[in-house]
């Protein structure tokens, strides 16, 4: 695990692009793992200046979004569909065919929908960079509290701390939904590099708890710990809580020195 601090979330969200940047620059057909919410806003507008200015080329990337609000349709402006395109897709040339984003209106059996969903992410070669944001209940994806580590794709309830973070999204007296399909803990384990970003005094809690704590199902982010290539990507506000500050940006100027290119 590598644990990366930054000022504050602008200079998150830059880094975080120029990773998935380089990351598509050593494999143009990379399958890559999204997220939406506040933190990735900053993401995607970089992403979208290095395709406009830098000639970044989405042409053969694949992507799978998390998750996405059950019981929305891809049009309704809260949905992760709508922030998707309005953010990202519609700025840069990732095939449209290549874009996967779970179907909260979907009519028949939801079970064999997320089946699906996995299916179609292992006929991809698999994800091969997972991008994440995280609650302040520590949830990845919408693994809220509870969510079992080999969970897969699938329906979840959302919990009360996440209807109520969701809440400002939704115009007053908009019905908020109350459940959501989202990939699993083990399916985003099974990722081949995972990047955690996180931002903000309200993140500091879980973040600590996810790198620190132990590894439980409260804290869904700490299954993060079991995976052998994740990256933590932090603003000082977001590392507040953590015990061992000073020794993770000892480790992060010394793997500078040894590993450059992981750092990119
Ligand atoms: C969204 C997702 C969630 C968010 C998390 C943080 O696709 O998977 O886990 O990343 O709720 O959201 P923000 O960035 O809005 O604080």
């Amino acid at each position: 695990m590598l644990v990366v601090l930054k000022r504050d979330q602008e200079e998150v969200g830059r880094h975080a692009a120029h990773f998935v940047a380089s990351a598509i620059r050593r494999k143009a057909s990379l399958t890559l793992g999204l997220a939406t919410g506040n933190t990735m806003v900053g993401v995607y507008r970089e992403l979208v200046r290095l395709h406009r200015e830098d000639h970044l080329d989405f042409s053969r990337v694949t992507t799978f979004n998390l998750d996405e609000y059950f019981g929305l349709s891809p049009e309704h402006t809260e949905s992760f569909h709508h922030a998707m395109h309005e953010h990202f897709f519609s700025h840069v040339n990732v095939n449209p065919r290549n874009i996967h984003i779970p179907d909260g209106a979907i009519a028949g059996d939801c079970e064999e929908y997320c089946s699906a969903y996995e299916q179609a992410i292992r006929d991809a070669g698999g994800i091969d960079l997972q991008i994440l944001g995280i609650g302040r209940n520590g949830h990845i994806g919408f693994n809220e509290p509870t969510s079992s580590i080999g969970s897969r794709t699938r329906l979840k309830v959302l919990s009360e701390q996440t209807i109520e973070d969701n809440r400002k999204l939704f115009a007053a007296g908009e019905e908020i939904p109350q459940c959501a399909i989202t990939m699993g803990i083990g399916t985003i384990l099974e990722a081949r590099r995972i990047l955690l970003l996180a931002s903000g005094e309200a993140k500091a809690a879980a973040v600590a708890k996810s790198i620190e704590g132990p590894i439980t199902s409260s804290v869904t982010a700490s299954a993060l710990q079991l995976h052998p290539d994740v990256t933590f990507l932090l603003d000082e506000a977001a590392s507040m809580a953590l015990t061992q500050r000073e020794y993770y940006m000892k480790v992060l100027k010394m793997t500078a020195m040894l590993t450059p290119s992981r750092l990119t």
